[in-house]
């Protein structure tokens, strides 16, 4: 059907034969000679219809409507020197046509320009609805390109590593991993319902129970949770698993694929080890645990500074068991008035949508002088004031923010502030920082973190961790104590403030296994009607074991500089969790209800 790719047509092809195919990009009429830019999925040409071609032609060539599915025949010819154009690879020549063949016409109206030409944005419901005319735009053409060349990447690296690629069950058992499950039910086995995977986490697992060693597989996962930019219900994982490897084994080898990646995709070396921060302190010193390293405005801690002052905001925070932290906007006396940040201001009401419930703060002035607002100034004495400016290393011009309260809240609230303010006074321009990949491995998880709402502890990543040994010590029958206060060997990889992957060595050994699940309320019994399988294998020579999952879409969206995982997955759903091209979810007929048993829903229905 076609000779050649539009898009690979250079001047080595001039005088040459070819017959293209493709979709009409645009179509222009120049006083009697008929230019088409015509478009496949390696880019464009430009096709000349002259008159002189013949009559025929050239009424076809009037007649098209842009995305028209045509074929061509036609010679390669140099452009004239003033139609060259530098920006198209093919901008050097064109085709002169000798016959055009419409494959299919465009019948009705398009509901937006495809064309490379035209850069207006579209809105994304419109580009969901029609996704496959939202598919052959440039940019998209291009994300799911990236998209296959990182698979590619990484399956070329695995290989070497003598990792094999195994599929796990969509239809199975849930896994703990903190979402909602979908849920499918049986047909066959009446009542019953299988959950589709929200991550390969068990079967991965028992794979190295099963002796295979070192695993991985492009996972799709399913998640029924809130949703964000960087979340969809079904995404896809990078997923590995690996025995006898040690945390720092499976670190070292992980930065490795990641920067082959990087190497393949971006031509960037990445500098290796990737820095390693405890949790306590990125929490300490970000207040999140993915923390963005690209700008500065670190949390500071000065609770002790202030535990006693007059200032109630402040010591009473410190002393019901919170703390008072701040972050220094450097020259933020200039940037930013006290409007923005008091009441009604958009930086108080970042601070509320973190639950904080406003922002102390100091301007510093020539000469250690400082300027609030309200009673902060006056029940702090001259040496709490050089000790508060020393310790957020603050220069006159400098504007510095408290948080004050439940520690939990100051963190959220603080780090929501740095975000804000970073992104506000473009801190994070690339190429203002010397850091645009900004990588770095979190460590040291708690084990558990209490959930108030249900009065119990639950775990952080998932119950399937192993514990700091020397967090359990020696003595086992303190172990179950202990395991509460416990820090995992759990890790996570965050790049630009954003969390990429996440893993962990995991429990071997079926008694501490047995142990984690009482801790987070699940007896015996249940723990063994839930999870019998994996205790029972724990039980049969499981080797120790540890791995990894990386958000695929999140890497393809960093690598493609998009902001939305959208951007980079073929037929993704919407905020609300729907695909607006086939309208799924749909309603299903009561024959097929009935068919699996569920008579409740038709009930509410009839
Ligand atoms: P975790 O739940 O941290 O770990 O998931 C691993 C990575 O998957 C990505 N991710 C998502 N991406 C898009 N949409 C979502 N809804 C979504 N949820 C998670 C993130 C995340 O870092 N079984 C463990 C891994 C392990 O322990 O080996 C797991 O799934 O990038």
């Amino acid at each position: 059907m076609r000779s050649n790719y539009c898009g690979d047509l250079r001047n080595q092809h001039i005088d040459s034969k070819v017959q293209l195919c493709g979709w009409v990009d645009r179509c222009r009429d120049h006083g009697g000679v008929i230019f088409i830019d015509l478009r496949d999925s390696s880019g464009t040409v430009q096709i000349t219809v002259d008159p002189d071609q013949g009559k025929e032609l050239f009424t076809i060539a009037e007649g098209l409507r842009t995305e028209s599915v045509i074929q061509i025949k036609g010679t390669v010819r140099l452009r004239p020197k003033e139609s060259i154009n530098k920006k198209l690879k093919t901008g050097e020549i064109e085709i002169l046509a000798a016959s055009l063949n419409v494959l299919n016409p465009v019948s009705g109206n398009l509901p937006f320009t495809v064309s490379i030409h035209d850069e207006e944005p579209i809105k994304e419901e419109l580009r969901l609805r029609y996704r496959y005319l939202d598919l052959r735009r440039e940019r998209m053409n291009k994300n799911l390109r990236l998209r296959h060349k990182t698979i590619q990447a990484a399956r070329d690296f695995l290989e070497k590593e003598d990792f094999i690629e195994i599929e796990t069950p969509i239809l199975t058992k849930s896994t703990p991993e903190g979402a909602r499950d979908y849920l499918v039910p049986s047909r066959v086995s009446e009542g019953n319902w299988f959950a589709l995977p929200q991550s390969p986490q068990l079967f991965k697992q028992l794979l190295m129970v099963g002796g295979l060693e070192r695993y991985y597989q492009i996972a799709r996962c399913f998640r029924d949770e809130d949703l964000r930019s960087d979340r969809q219900p079904e995404f896809t994982q990078l997923d590995m698993e690996m025995s006898f490897m040690s945390q720092n084994d499976i670190l070292s080898f992980n930065e490795k694929l990641i920067a082959s990646i990087w190497k393949k995709i971006k031509g960037v070396e990445l500098n290796l080890p990737f820095p390693r921060l405890s949790w306590e302190e990125s929490m300490d010193r970000f207040g999140t645990d993915r923390p963005d390293t690209r700008y500065g405005m670190e949390l500071k801690n000065v609770s002790k500074i202030v535990k006693e002052i007059g200032f109630k905001v402040f010591s009473g925070a410190v002393k019901s068991g919170g703390s008072v932290k701040c972050i220094n906007v450097k020259n933020g006396n200039k940037l930013i008035s006290n409007v923005r940040i008091k009441p009604g201001g958009d930086i108080f009401s970042e601070a509320q949508k973190a639950g904080g419930k406003g922002l102390a703060f100091i301007r510093v002035r020539e000469g250690n002088e400082i300027d609030t607002i309200g009673a902060i100034k006056d029940n702090l004495s001259t040496t709490q004031i050089i000790d508060l400016l020393q310790t957020v290393e603050a220069k006159p011009g400098d504007l510095i923010l408290f948080g004050a309260g439940e520690t939990k809240i100051v963190n959220k609230t603080l780090d929501r502030i740095r975000q804000y303010l970073a992104k506000e006074l473009n801190l994070i321009d690339s190429k203002k920082t010397k850091l645009p990949w900004s990588f770095l491995w979190v460590v040291d998880f708690p084990m558990f973190e209490f959930n108030s709402e249900e009065n119990r502890l639950e775990a952080l990543h998932h119950p399937f961790c192993a514990p700091h040994l020397k967090d359990l010590g020696s003595e086992k029958a303190l172990w179950s104590q202990r395991l509460k206060t416990s820090r995992a060997q759990a890790y996570d990889l965050v790049l630009n403030g954003l969390e990429l992957g996440g893993g962990s060595i995991r429990i071997h050994d079926a008694d501490l296994q047995q142990k984690v699940f009482a801790t987070i309320g699940l007896p015996k019994e249940q723990a063994t009607e839930q999870f019998g399988f994996l205790l029972k294998a724990l039980e049969m020579g499981a080797p120790p074991h540890g791995g990894l999952a990386f958000g695929l879409d999140r890497i393809v969206m960093l690598l493609s500089g998009e902001d939305s995982i959208r951007d980079t997955i073929a037929f993704p759903k919407t905020q609300q969790a729907s695909c607006l091209m086939t309208d799924a979810p749909a309603e299903v007929s009561k024959e097929q209800l009935k068919e699996l048993h569920i008579t409740s829903t038709l009930s509410d229905t009839e």
